[in-house]
């Protein structure tokens, strides 16, 4: 099925690494122009060049999120370079696996710094060009733990749930300039290759070693469908809500994309 993603210009933060890059590659795919912005310029490279490879635009812009200035630069850049933006996807995010009462509190703020503000920033940049457009759609990656909590998330899980509800609102402000703002709340996806890995990806510390094999045999157990998700059923899901032939008239929702294991 023809998506009608070709000659829209696609912003991915966070694009080198796991998730990220399957969405880039994914929109890359459709024939969309793909810009990655991300912290990581050399991962960011090599997915550009896999894109290029297949005869569409991508480029990657050396962004930290976190730093407002910054962010406003890289969209400044992607529309003077290209013209517009089409579709925002906000993918970085962050986690610590630890229990709230030993958490240390910096990396508490690291996780807001990188899963709340980052979004906020990153949106609030996106959209001053998207209004003059009229026209746009933002994707935000979420988390079940958004919508449910989880055991050693707590803070990780309140930025989600933030995520979530912050793009309800932006839906409700921006849909009279023909904005649509969503979020997909993947389930657990541990990336399969080294290649798919990202050198600033929370994949490189503790999380990779959490997930042994027999780990992620005992989590497929709590998932209807027994199975992980994979990164590119979640980018599946972002071509969709991108769509607008497909999900023109979705707005303010939040999709998981999970194997059934939260179904709120
Ligand atoms: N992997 C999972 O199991 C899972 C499950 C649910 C939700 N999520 C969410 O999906 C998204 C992607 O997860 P992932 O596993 O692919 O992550 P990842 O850690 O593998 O990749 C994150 C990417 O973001 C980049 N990045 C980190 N900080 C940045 C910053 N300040 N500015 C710009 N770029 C920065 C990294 O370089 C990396 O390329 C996150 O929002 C995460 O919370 C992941």
């Amino acid at each position: 099925m023809d998506l009608g993603l070709e000659d829209k210009v696609v912003v991915i933060t966070g694009g080198a690494s796991n998730i990220g890059r399957a969405i880039s590659l994914a929109f890359g795919g459709e024939g969309a122009t793909v810009i990655i912005a991300d912290m990581d310029e050399k991962k960011a490279n090599e997915v550009v060049d896999k894109i290029k490879a297949k005869k569409t635009n991508a480029i990657e812009v050396k962004t930290d999120i976190t730093d407002r200035d910054n962010v406003q630069k890289t969209m400044k850049k992607v529309v003077d370079e290209f013209g517009k933006i089409d579709a925002l996807i906000n993918n970085v995010g962050w986690v610590s696996d630890q229990l709230f009462m030993k958490e240390d509190s910096k990396k508490w703020e690291r996780m807001i710094n990188i899963n709340l503000k980052g979004n906020i920033y990153c949106t609030r940049a996106a959209l001053e060009y998207m209004i003059r457009q009229n026209s746009g759609c933002i994707v935000s990656i979420s988390s079940d733990a958004g919508k449910i909590g989880e055991y050693r998330e707590a803070v990780y899980s309140a930025c989600k749930a933030g995520t979530i509800a912050f793009m309800k609102s932006i839906a409700k402000e921006v849909g009279r300039y023909g904005i649509r703002a969503n979020a997909v709340c993947p389930g657990l996806v541990v990336p399969r290759t080294e290649e798919e890995v990202g050198g600033e990806s929370m994949w490189r510390g503790g999380m990779k070693k959490l997930f042994t094999p027999e780990i992620i045999e005992k989590a497929k157990k709590a998932y209807p469908l027994r199975k992980l998700t994979k990164a590119d059923d979640v980018a599946r899901a972002v071509l969709f809500l991108a769509s607008e032939r497909c999900a023109g008239d979705v707005t303010g929702q939040s999709l998981s994309v999970d194997g059934g294991y939260a179904m709120v």
